[in-house]
Order: C-alpha cells, then structure tokens, then sequence
C-alpha cells in the first residue's frame, strides 16, 4: 500500500490558505431553515433568489436555434468575443449610453459578469493589495479580492446617504483616506445589490477622480444596467457616458455588463466588459489562461439581445419587475418603512419594529421568524455587512402572485 501522506501533507489542512482565508457564507443558515420548511411539506415561497422566473424572450431563443445549427460554431469558441457581439455590445453601448467604443481594444466578452468580475483582482492585485468595497455588497467583489492574496477594505454606507458613498466629506472620505497606500482597485455597483441604490453621473465624476489621484482602477459592475423600473433609463448611467467625462483610452477602469438579469439569461453565462485597453488587455490574460470563452452560439443569441434592448419584450421584463416592486411595498409599507426602489429586481427594507425592544428587529431574526411562520424566504441584510444588520432583501423574482401570497402571509405575522 502506498502512503501518500508525507508528514508534512499530513498537518497542512487539505485546503489552501485562499481558501480558508474566504468568510464563512453565511446565509447557510438560512439555506438550512429552508430546506427544513420545504422537507416538512410546508408551502416555501422563496423571495431569497436573483434568478428571474420568467422565461428567455423568444427572439433570442430563435436567435441561438439558428447559430446551434451551423457547424463551425460547435468549435472552441472566439474567446475574447465574436466579431458579431463585440460589434452589438459597441452598438448596444453607442445607443444606450452614447458612448463610442472600439469593441476589439475596448470590449471583451465574459462568462457572465460574475467570470469578468472574479477575475480582474487575479490581473490587477499583487498579494497584499488593498480593494475597496462600499457595503452591503455583492459578495463576489471580496471573494476574488482575497482568493487573488489581496486585502478587501470594507467601507460601509448606510441608509442615511441613501447606500451611496461620498468622496467630499464625512466617514466616506475618511475611511477611502485611510484604506491604505496599496489599494489598485475600486469597486461600484449601481443599481446596487442588495440596497438598489442609483448612481449620478455626478457620483462616477468623484470616483473617477478620487481613482485617478489614489491611483486605482474602478470597476464598476453594471449587472442591472437596463433594469430600471421608473421608465427613465437614465437613472442608471454608465461610467464611460460623455457627460462623465472620463475617456476610455486615458482612464483607468472597466465596467461590467451581464445579459443574465435584464434578457432572463441567467444560465446561459455571458456578459460583456467595457474599459481601457489595458485593463481589457489584462483581464484577458487571465481569462486565456483559464478558460476557452462563450459558446459561439450563445454569444449570436446575446448578440440578438443586445441589438433589440428596447424591445416590447424586454420593456414588459420592467413593467413586471414594477409591478411586483409595487406590491411588496404596498404590503411592507404596513409593517415597516419602505422605499420603492427605482431600479433592480429587488426590495430593500429595514426590518420592522420589534414590539418587545422598540428597535427594529435583526435581520437574522427576522428572516428565521419569517420562514418558520410564514415560509417565506428573505436574505438578511446582515449577510450584506454591519450597516444593514437590520434589513432584508425581497427578491421580485417569483410569480406576481406567489409573491402576493407571501406577502399576505407576511402581513398576518406580529412582531
Ligand atoms: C451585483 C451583481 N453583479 C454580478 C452578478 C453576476 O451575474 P452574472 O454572472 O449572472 O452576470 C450578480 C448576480 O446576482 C449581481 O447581483
């Protein structure tokens, strides 16, 4: 018998040490509860997800059905992008946001924001370099910051500024200040998750800057670039868009664009990053290094999208996203304060008042009480960082009205 084990081997866990470093996920817990409600027969309605619940559009699906059917295509794919999308995501980019940019130098293609997004701290990260992170955030941004060996600098905003940060005064600017001479990396994300918040053009301007004087690079995630909920496309802008006034081919930062929210294309992984050239350029690097691209097919099929972004089918994705926002505020506006968001597939809300202590309930109590009394799932804010330890996130991601239900269990609750 062959002993593999080396004394050595024997005492280093079998883990490496990026591993161990990564925080515990902490909605196992919640994954727990729920799937000890769905064993014991309850009726689980799950508002815990991003996943949208309604089917591609069928333009799209034709779209794929043709590119499946050509030969040369089922071949190893055109990894940094097929001429056909680089030209449809430059054109969706020109008609969106009026910016112009060269799709080879500019825009590579990606395996969902989230590849383009756990990649880029393996390019731009050396061990011990710092990225910023404004919580509650998508969790992604510190997790490939600390698998790539860099230190996450956490600065939290808070419902008092709307969840946005400000780089003129206050904790903000003291904490950006503060975060260390080593930071190369911003992160954005606007509309935001979990908080929906909105970006001004104004606030990219005083990002970029503080970027340029510190020396970083943004990276601003656009995963819900085209789901605003008010009609008003502008309210989510894009870092690149002229009135910013940052140039591409002088300006260090990249934004990230998904197809998976806005077409209902959550399992077809693919997105598209937009920035400067060398940022491109070294986000490609890696990504050659660990991956082989998008299927040719799917990226004619996100092609198809990206050239109909407005259409009828696309603006009805809003309207239901609207609807059901309207909903979930109407109901939660009952038990607690609510602002109906204005982009995203999200309600975002501070837990109500518990009776007993006068202040608003934790999180983690609060979405425990609401499983095992109301099978419902929700994401607890504290999940998201210490700011919103006492808010919750409601997914618009189920049928409107699954969601009417859990929200007419949810009002029956005392609290
Ligand atoms: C803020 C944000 N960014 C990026 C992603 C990744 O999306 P995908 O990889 O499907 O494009 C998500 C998914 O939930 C998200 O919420």
């Amino acid at each position: 018998m062959i002993d593999m084990q080396t004394s050595s081997s024997a005492t280093r866990p079998l883990k490496a040490a990026r591993l161990r470093a990564l925080p515990a996920f902490l909605f196992n817990e919640i994954d727990n509860l729920k799937r000890a409600a769905i064993a014991s027969g309850k009726d689980v309605i799950n508002l815990g997800v991003g996943d949208p619940d309604q089917p591609t559009p069928g333009f799209i699906i034709d779209a794929m059905d043709k590119a499946m059917r050509i030969p040369a295509n089922h071949q190893y794919p055109d990894c940094w992008g097929t001429k056909q999308l680089l030209n449809s995501a430059a054109a969706f980019m020109r008609k969106r946001f009026g910016v112009s940019v060269d799709p080879h130098k500019n825009i590579l293609v990606t395996i969902g924001g989230k590849d383009g997004i756990a990649h880029l701290p393996l390019a731009l990260l050396d061990p011990g370099d710092g990225a910023i992170v404004f919580t509650p955030a998508y969790p992604v941004y510190a997790s490939a910051t600390i698998l790539a060996g860099g230190v996450v600098h956490a600065i939290p905003a808070s419902a008092d500024s709307g969840w946005l940060p400000d780089f003129h005064s206050g904790p903000t600017l003291e904490a950006l200040n503060h975060a260390g001479p080593r930071s190369r990396v911003l992160w954005m994300n606007y509309p935001g998750n979990p908080s929906g918040a909105t970006a001004s053009p104004a606030l990219y301007r005083d990002a970029l800057n503080f970027a340029q004087r510190h020396h970083l690079t943004v990276a601003s995630d656009l995963a819900y670039s085209e789901l605003y909920l008010n009609n008003d496309p502008a309210c989510i802008p894009s870092i690149w868009q002229p009135d910013i006034g940052a140039d591409i081919r002088t300006t260090r930062a990249i934004e990230f664009h998904s197809l998976s929210k806005t077409f209902n294309m959550t399992g077809w992984r693919v997105g598209f990053a937009v920035g400067h050239e060398d940022v491109i350029n070294a986000l490609r690097q890696v990504k050659d290094n660990v991956d082989s691209g998008v299927f040719n097919a799917i990226q004619s099929a996100a092609a198809a999208a990206l050239d109909r972004f407005n259409d009828p089918e696309i603006n009805a994705i809003r309207t239901r996203y609207a609807e059901r926002a309207a909903i979930v505020c109407d109901a939660l506006s009952r038990i607690t304060t609510v602002t109906p968001p204005r982009a995203g597939i999200f309600v975002w809300a501070r837990c109500p008042i518990d009776s007993q202590t006068g202040r608003p309930m934790n999180s983690w109590t609060f979405s425990k009480k609401l499983i095992e009394e109301a099978a419902v799932v929700t994401v607890p804010g504290a999940g998201f960082g210490e700011t919103s330890a006492d808010w919750f996130r409601v997914g618009l991601t189920r049928e409107t009205s699954r969601i009417g239900e859990a929200m007419g269990r949810i009002a029956s609750l005392r609290f």
